[in-house]
């Protein structure tokens, strides 16, 4: 069980995803500890939670977290030092993986209905509750400058070059380790491409996949908008997949498309997760078909539950794409995300990443590479999961006293709520209209795509706004949604 809580200073304070199973013992923690190393997981010298941090974060006395610790030392997997914390100790590479599955079958082509075409960036109005786009105001400043400090002093000249198109090797160690850590990725460091977003991550694999002979990719039907546009241009038809209370409907998924895009952990916009039988039924269809998935954990760090919820690429990294970004834990404007890949798509991945622009920029990946290695990325996200969760807390709140009956879903992690429109409300585009003549922009449901038989609602990103505006623009969603006319 995981519990990502108050953020607290000093060493050790790192996230760590670990499934206890139910075991909420000293002997369960040992038994995840020794699983997550034994089967790489966790890497040798990766740092973990100092023990306060991590009993804070499983719900455990201290102590059953500090035994489980010395237990491990005296057996071997750990190390623990005086001033450097607990590491995973060194142990015998991992075997190879197995050999690669053939390429995908070409893809029966399917219609797929359109969405809006919706840019919040051209949407200037004084308060934004968008989905998409964290508190922009609490971007990390003074460590990033410190960081970028330090990576270009310790940069080596030929960082300046033209050099390998998956990125600098300094971020993808970094990042390997961190996503095996945090979300249960197994990858490696030659597995991971760096990219300008992870918009652009899906325009490369779509080019591949269109250049294997594959003719559609399946979709969530309610997305991220610009995601069909990537594909259409690539010359790939996005297929709609209906998504419901379980995620994605999967068992839809047709045989003869080679490909499917989810966000498995917090469905976009909708905000549910892929259950566990559904993971389990498109790992089998990847498997049984030689398709792929690309999973886009685009918020899989802002979980505020106890259950935790890995990455489904762990399940099958042979099949799965996996996706990550620092547009939700950082800023977007930084344009840099990565995708772990699987060995058979890995060169014409690159090919493809070296014809775009050749490599995302040097400096920006080193300075994130040291931003992850200094324990930086894991202070900032913590920092702001908290922020993130109150002000989630306070959207439930403050709708459920000034606008009762408007339900909100899909809260469980992430940036946004799902908020229905309560009973006597006017249409959704009145509201919409409503609230941007009040100076707010918030999208409405139907702008991410198809939800038949889903009433209507309202999309709100409550981690968009700065501090100071919060409040304003909570008050201003509540007019807006008034019955008043
Ligand atoms: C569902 C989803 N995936 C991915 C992203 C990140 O995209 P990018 O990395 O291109 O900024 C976003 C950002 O809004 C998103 O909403």
């Amino acid at each position: 069980m995981n519990d990502w809580a108050t953020p607290k200073r000093g060493s050790g304070n790192y996230d760590l995803l670990i499934d206890l199973a139910g075991q909420r013992t000293r002997a369960g923690l040992e038994e995840a500890l020794r699983a997550a190393v034994r089967d790489g997981r966790l890497a040798p010298g990766t740092r973990l939670p100092s023990s306060r941090v991590l009993s804070h974060d499983l719900g455990l006395a201290r102590n059953t977290v500090a035994d489980a610790y010395g237990q491990l030392v005296a057996e071997g997997w750990l190390t623990a030092r005086q001033g450097s914390g607990t590491t995973v100790a060194a142990r015998p590479a991992v075997p190879p993986r197995r050999p690669p599955a053939p390429p995908a079958p070409p893809a029966q082509v399917l219609p797929r209905t359109g969405t809006r075409d919706v840019v919040p960036h051209d949407i200037r109005l004084p308060y934004v509750l968008w989905p998409g786009s964290p508190d922009l105001s609490s971007f990390p400043r003074a460590a990033w400058l410190q960081a970028a400090r330090r990576a270009l002093t310790a940069a080596p000249n030929e960082a300046f070059g033209y050099t390998d198109p998956r990125g600098r090797p300094e971020l993808r160690t970094a990042l390997a380790g961190y996503l095996a850590r945090v979300r249960g990725v197994r990858t490696d460091p030659d597995h991971l491409v760096v990219c300008s977003g992870y918009t652009q991550a899906v325009g490369l694999l779509a080019r591949v996949l269109r250049g294997r002979g594959a003719r559609a990719v399946a979709v969530e039907s309610v997305g991220l908008p610009d995601i069909p546009t990537v594909l259409r241009s690539a010359g790939l038809d996005p297929v709609a997949l209906p998504v419901d209370a379980d995620g994605a409907r999967v068992a839809d998924l047709d045989a003869g498309v080679p490909a499917v895009l989810l966000t498995p952990a917090h469905q976009f916009p909708l905000g549910v997760r892929l259950s566990p039988e559904r993971r389990t039924a498109v790992v089998a269809w990847a498997r049984s078909t030689g398709g792929l998935v690309v999973e886009d954990d685009y918020d899989g760090e802002f979980r505020y539950d106890r259950q935790p919820v890995a990455a489904l690429q762990a399940l099958a990294p042979d099949h799965v794409v996996y996706a990550g970004t620092a547009s939700k834990s950082l800023a977007p404007g930084l344009r840099l995300a990565w995708i772990a890949v699987p060995p058979q798509l890995l060169d014409a991945v690159v090919r493809e990443k070296r014809l775009a622009d050749h490599q995302s920029p040097a400096l920006d990946q080193l300075t994130l590479a040291e931003f992850i290695r200094s324990g930086s990325y894991d202070r900032h996200v913590r920092r702001m999961r908290v922020r993130y969760r109150t002000r989630r807390d306070r959207v439930v709140e403050v709708l459920a006293a000034r606008a009762p009956g408007a339900r909100v879903s899909g809260i469980a992690a992430g940036l946004h709520a799902v908020v229905e429109l309560p009973a006597g409300a006017p249409p959704l585009d009145t509201v919409i209209a409503r609230a941007h003549r009040l100076g707010l922009a918030v999208p409405g449901l139907s702008d991410f795509g198809s939800t038949p038989g889903r009433p209507p609602a309202l999309v709100v990103g409550y981690g968009t706004p700065p501090d100071h505006a919060f409040a304003t623009a909570l008050d201003l969603l509540c007019d807006a949604l008034g019955t008043r006319a």
